[in-house]
């Protein structure tokens, strides 16, 4: 299995000699199954070239913040959202002054201030300055703000002194990166959730659908089995691979949606129903495929079964979340859903807005309970999958907060 399966690693270099160890470590991340972007200072330019870090990594590698071209690719707040982790290594104890200081004076240190992900720091520097009481401060300042630190080791230095402030080894960075996504919120829960769009048949060959793509309910199912979770995920029809750890039971109608979900409620603690199930079904499935003798046609609705409602109102019923898609009065809307289907959470999304929703990498939404209420900002939708899993987990164990 791969730690890193469809990470999205963003590796800053900043200058130091270690700064060759960043071309093996670029490796070690693919290995682990990352996909990774490079961006260097221009310190860092003066120790290896951009060039073996963009053939290592198959990406171009970013070096300037104004360079009107890099940002017509991807820019630098596109860069800092797509990252699911910056990881510095090495970080030179320069670079380490200017993030505690706040400055955003170069593409690194902008990212850094700009991403939603979380940043690890491999220090790479001379023992003297890894002691300086300047640099213990701006760890101590980083450290408090959640940066996390790999290292430095101990040892011999390239400088011929010999104590702390080596940069750990690519294989050992790789691993601590990997320890990072594994939060284990989720270990021995067994969870299920429901995806994508489903397809109510009129013929043969013609359905009644909606633009579903699946994404956040796969990005849940990924990060459910990051947390350590037993994930089963009934997925109507979807382009998605199946997330690695991840059991799918495919679906084509809202009433296998619905059989899927009555049978594998009864052996799990916690049901995300995040599917778009079309509320109607035709009346009648025609045999073979309708002919077109008149100007106009009337197809005869019938209304398909509520999953999550039936699931929620269940004697056993497991720890219930639903999802509420709204174009107007986003809360209140879904404020009534919690109450009418019986829900323990539900995650309210404003539709209207092109920018996230349906079909889009981006989403914004309010988680809602009984008693509480919480804004999550616009991040691509395995990003905010990550928060809402811990969001969840963490209202699973402790329901009354
Ligand atoms: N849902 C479900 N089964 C259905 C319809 C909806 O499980 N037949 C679930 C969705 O997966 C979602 C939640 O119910 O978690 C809310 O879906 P939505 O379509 O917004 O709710 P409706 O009750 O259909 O409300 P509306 O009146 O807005 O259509």
């Amino acid at each position: 299995m791969k730690q890193l399966s469809n990470r999205h690693i963003l590796l800053g270099i900043s200058g130091g000699i270690a700064a060759y160890k960043s071309a093996e470590l670029v490796r070690r991340l693919k290995d682990h199954g990352a996909d990774v972007r490079v961006v260097m200072t221009a310190a860092a330019m003066e120790f290896i070239t951009p060039l073996t870090l963009q053939a290592l990594s198959g990406n171009p590698v970013h070096t300037t913040l104004l360079d009107p071209e890099a940002e017509a690719g991807m820019g630098h707040i596109e860069l800092a959202r797509w990252a699911d982790l910056i990881l510095v290594a090495p970080a030179s104890a320069d670079l380490m002054a200017r993030l505690a200081n706040g400055r955003g004076d170069d593409l690194l240190t902008t990212l850094c201030l700009a991403t939603p992900a979380p940043v690890a720091l491999a220090p790479a520097m001379n023992q003297g300055m890894w002691r300086d009481p300047a640099t213990q401060a701006n760890i101590e300042i980083l450290r408090e703000r959640g940066i996390a630190l790999f290292g430095p080791a101990a040892g011999e230095q390239a400088c011929g002194d010999v104590g702390p402030g080596r940069m750990l080894e690519a294989e050992q960075l790789a691993e601590l990166a990997a320890g990072l996504f594994q939060s284990r919120a989720l270990d021995g829960v067994k969870l299920c959730i429901t995806a994508g769009p489903t397809r109510e048949a009129i013929d043969p060959v013609r359905y009644i659908s909606n633009h579903s793509s699946g994404k956040m309910g796969y990005a849940l199912a990924e990060a459910a089995a990051d947390a350590g979770a037993q994930v089963t995920l009934i997925s109507g029809p979807t382009q998605l691979p199946c997330p690695e750890r991840v059991t799918r039971i495919d679906v084509i109608s809202a009433q296998q949606m619905y059989d899927a979900s009555l049978e594998k409620m009864g052996n799990c603690d916690i049901f995300i129903a995040c599917a778009a199930v079309a509320d109607y079904r035709p009346a009648n499935v025609e045999e073979q495929k309708i002919k077109k003798h008149n100007d106009a046609m009337r197809i005869e609705l019938v209304r398909n079964p509520d999953i999550v409602s039936a699931v929620a109102s269940h004697p056993k019923r497991p720890f219930t979340v639903g999802f509420a898609a709204e174009t107007q009065d986003v809360v209140s809307y879904a404020r009534d859903k919690l109450q009418r289907k019986k829900l323990d959470l539900i995650v309210a999304n404003d539709v209207s807005d092109s920018r996230i929703g349906f079909n889009t990498d981006d989403n914004r939404v309010t988680v809602i309970g009984a008693d509480t209420e919480q804004h999550i900002e616009q991040m691509s939708k395995r990003q905010l999958a990550r928060q809402l899993i811990a969001l969840i987990a963490q209202q699973h164990r402790e329901p009354a907060d």
